[in-house]
């Protein structure tokens, strides 16, 4: 059975806490987690797992997709989700507190006193008729322990806690000497490779947008969080939030959209002086510059294109020689782009070699090359 669409809403590129239809490519870690607490429902006992990845790769989401999908769907449970970033011991077992009294129905007692909240979390927590999950997300030195002893509690009373925490934190609160983290399994989450995060961009756009992006810019959008920015969905969501305004009010969305919405990761390219290392590559070589102008003119005359494929440059360049009477041969092209791609300049999508893409405005590309080819040519 084919379920509805559910009608597109900017929600999913807003809310911190959105968790989508589908998790796109977390099938094993999904697996994995699932049969852990599918053991410890069965046998009766409380499990504590952490979830951790680097920063913007999907962590929350993984937890909350679990918590809000995956349980209700399969186990008669308790779940509690609270988020502890910024936030001070008493104000996370208040939460806790609040959470709990709410998923069981019973009436909560208003308390400022950090040992009181505790032990109306506890006795709670303690007598509840079915089993709780509790997610502590954001983990860090400061709330360490708050999870430590909620995770002590957890396999007192058959719960069971899932802490998240990013790379650094995993390291810094797992790998010293004096850890009191306690865990049982572990859940890594691995970052994407360009097809998957794609697949992960075009789902969201589909989701959220009001009409569609062309295949090119989702392309577009993921080459440069691949290459720039290790593939983190997140990047590539403030990519999409930051396109959605011009998208909803019917603007058409090309190269020079995405390359300011992508402006956090790539700033370190537009600093560069573009003159200055294209005239330094291409010293006395007409060829490059050649390659550079024919393909800078390519994607200013197409906005909404992003790349140019190997042909489609082959062809220009023929043509521009054949106007200039340059004679050439195919090769000259290939060792030129091989030129500007070790040096930065033009970039192989990771979708395929064959499309090739570039970082700086075209315009500004363009005026470089040109300059320096007449530069050129008045010098011989
Ligand atoms: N596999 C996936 N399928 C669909 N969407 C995903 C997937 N992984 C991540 N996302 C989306 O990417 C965005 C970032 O994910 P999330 O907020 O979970 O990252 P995080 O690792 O918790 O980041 P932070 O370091 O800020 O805590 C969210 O919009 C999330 O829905
Ligand atoms: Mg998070």
């Amino acid at each position: 059975m084919r379920m509805v669409k559910p009608h597109r809403s900017p929600k999913g590129l807003f809310d911190p806490y959105y968790v989508p239809e589908r998790l796109l490519h977390r099938d094993r870690e999904l697996g994995t987690i699932n049969g852990v607490y599918r053991d410890s429902f069965e046998d009766e006992y409380g499990v504590n797992t952490l979830v951790h990845g680097i920063s913007g790769v999907g962590m929350t989401v993984f937890s909350r997709y679990f918590l809000t999908k995956l349980i209700p769907e399969q186990f008669n449970s308790h779940t509690v989700y609270v988020d502890a970033k910024h936030k001070d011991t008493l104000e996370i077992i208040s939460e806790l507190n609040d959470k709990i009294h709410l998923e069981t129905s019973k009436p909560i007692t208003v308390a400022f006193d950090l040992d009181i909240l505790w032990m109306q979390f506890k006795r709670t927590a303690a007598s509840t008729d079915k089993r709780t999950v509790f997610v502590i997300d954001n983990i860090d030195e400061t709330n360490e322990d708050v999870y430590s002893k909620l995770a002590r509690l957890s396999k007192e009373i058959q719960a069971s806690t899932i802490g998240v925490l990013n790379s650094h934190d995993y390291r810094l609160l797992t790998k010293l000497p004096a850890t009191h983290m306690s865990y049982d399994f572990e859940i890594p989450l691995d970052t994407y490779t360009q097809s998957q995060l794609y697949d992960i961009v075009r789902m969201r756009v589909e989701d959220t947008f009001p009409h569609q992006l062309t295949e090119e810019i989702v392309r577009y959008i993921t080459d440069l969080v691949v290459e720039f920015d290790a593939s983190k969905p997140k990047t590539t969501v403030e990519a999409l939030k930051a396109l959605w305004p011009l998208a909803s009010s019917g603007q058409e969305i090309d190269s020079d959209a995405v390359r300011s919405a992508t402006m956090s990761i790539t700033s370190f390219a537009h600093d560069n002086d573009y003159m200055d290392l294209i005239e330094t590559i291409s010293m006395n070589d007409y060829m490059t510059l050649l390659v550079l102008e024919a393909m800078s003119e390519h994607l200013m005359r197409y906005k909404t294109e992003t790349y140019i494929d190997r042909q489609t440059l082959n062809e220009l360049v023929e043509v521009k020689c054949e106007e200039l009477g340059v004679r050439f041969a195919r090769n000259d092209i290939e060792r030129s782009l091989q030129t500007l791609i070790f040096q930065s300049i033009v970039f192989e999508s990771g979708y395929s070699r064959n499309l090739l893409y570039v970082l700086a405005p075209p315009e500004i590309i363009y005026d470089a090359a040109i300059g320096l080819r007449r530069e050129l040519a008045r010098r011989k």
